[in-house]
């Protein structure tokens, strides 16, 4: 039999591009869907039926019941979260124990971890990130500093007595940084709760797994989380997430080669968001802006907060197709500009006289430049196949795909499963 493959789908701007709803509608293609980064900082929406979920640890092949699921090695797991998260399913009516894989060299976030999280930003004041809040920047970076604490941790006998020692150095930390306003009681009752929760599920070795899978002909379907542009390497830095949200993060955060990979779906929408802080040169803070935040529904699925709003930009969408190999491209949330007149996309950047159509290392004070095109006036919501898309929209699309010479291979046109275009 033919050895398995490994797809991506990889959010290749800001994050919040869609990936949940991608990765749910591709899941009937696929035998396994994974996670290989982040953690609860991510909030992937999936709706179908009427019904409505954020998963933030738990991968968005989950609702497919015959499909085995997998928090990969490259990703961080907050006890808490995840069983607030699991039983949420298990509510709806979902089975998962039996069907969600946890890698044992997957980090814990600890509560202690979100307060160093909190104490950090606080104390950058005005360069703040603008972090979910969730502890990943101080996880990841325990795991680096090789002190982390890991899902396969809570399989030993002396779990306790680890937590308790990393738990007094970031005490220490904290103390160190004036950062005392707090209470740990309750947090630390729950996650010990969630860590106990946890343990029904199977932990093991996902790499062996997924790669026995492989063997045996199964296909895997990775699924990213945050976007090339919060890449701890290919982000606008220091204003990025911490892990690595690229292809590269696929190998390394499931432990399969490059070999193995197969096709790479870079997903965008067909204007530009981002929350928190960082350079985000085709920013609007006019109407036009209000108005795809408005209809875009471009506030937070995991803090709430507005959604920073602008135009789609190809000078990053050329940079972040090249540093993954992207494939196929899918576009997302074209419905949202139905009624906009003109369209404008940035085609390049400019700074004290000097243009560029490459991303620049330093991002920070660029102007967008623009191209303007018409728009289609016409709602998209309903149509299902690609030729009744009205004839500017095809323009869009074609002008999209000759920009950026990569094919858009998936259209989604609301959030629904069903509404997914798949072009021939
Ligand atoms: P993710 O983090 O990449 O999974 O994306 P989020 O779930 O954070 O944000 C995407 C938002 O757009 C969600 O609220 C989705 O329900 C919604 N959405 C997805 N596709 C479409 C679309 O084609 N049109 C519209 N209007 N909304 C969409
Ligand atoms: P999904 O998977 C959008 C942003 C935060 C902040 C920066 C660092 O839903 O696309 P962190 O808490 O990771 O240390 O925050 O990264 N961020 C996201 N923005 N979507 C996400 O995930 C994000 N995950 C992190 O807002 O600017
Ligand atoms: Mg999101």
């Amino acid at each position: 039999m033919a050895q398995g493959k490994v797809d991506a789908l990889l959010g290749i701007v800001f994050g919040d591009e869609g990936k949940g709803k991608v990765v749910d509608y591709f899941t009937p293609q696929y035998d396994v869907v994974a996670r290989f980064a982040g953690g609860p900082n991510a909030g992937h929406t999936i709706i179908f039926e009427g019904k409505k979920f954020v998963l933030r640890s738990i991968p968005s092949g989950i609702f497919d019941e015959g499909k085995v699921n997998i928090i990969g090695n490259g990703c961080v797991v907050a006890p808490d979260l995840f069983m607030a998260e699991a039983k949420e399913l298990e509510a709806a009516g979902y089975n998962i124990t039996d069907r969600l894989l946890v890698s044992r060299r997957a980090h814990l976030i600890l509560p202690t971890h979100r307060l160093l999280d909190r104490a950090y930003e606080a104390a950058k004041g005005k360069d703040k990130v603008g972090t979910t809040g969730k502890g990943i920047g101080p996880t990841y970076s325990d795991k680096a500093a090789r002190i982390g604490l890991r899902i396969g941790d809570l399989e030993e006998k002396d779990f306790l007595a680890r937590y308790e020692r990393l738990k007094a150095r970031h005490l220490q930390i904290l103390s160190d940084l004036n950062f005392t306003d707090f209470s740990l009681e309750e947090d630390e009752r729950n996650w010990l709760a969630g860590a106990e929760y946890l343990r029904k599920f199977q932990l093991c070795d996902t790499e062996v797994e997924i790669n026995r899978r492989l063997l045996e002909g199964q296909n895997v379907l990775a699924e990213g989380a945050q976007g090339t542009l919060l890449d701890i390497d290919h982000g606008t830095y220091p204003f990025v997430s911490s892990s690595s949200t690229t292809v590269g993060g696929v190998c390394t955060g499931l432990g399969v080669a490059p070999t193995t990979i197969n096709r790479v779906f870079g997903i965008f929408k067909a204007y530009s968001t981002r929350v928190g802080a960082g350079p985000f040169p085709v920013e609007l803070f006019d109407e036009t802006g209000d108005k795809l935040r408005e209809i875009g529904h471009e506030y937070g699925a995991v803090t709430g907060r507005n959604r920073r709003c602008g135009w789609v930009d190809l000078v990053a969408l050329k940079y972040t197709i090249m540093v993954n190999g992207i494939t196929d491209l899918v576009l997302m949330k074209s419905d949202v500009l139905d009624t906009f007149e003109t369209i404008k996309v940035c085609v390049a950047y400019e700074k004290e006289g000097r243009r560029t159509e490459t991303m620049p290392y330093d991002t920070e004070g660029w102007q967008a430049v623009y191209e303007e095109i018409s728009g289609w006036q016409t709602p998209l919501t309903e149509i299902r196949n690609e030729e009744d898309f009205p004839e500017a929209f095809k323009a869009y699309i074609a002008y999209l795909e000759e920009k950026l010479s990569t094919r858009i291979s998936i259209v989604s046109v609301s959030p629904d499963r069903e509404a997914t275009i798949v072009r021939s």
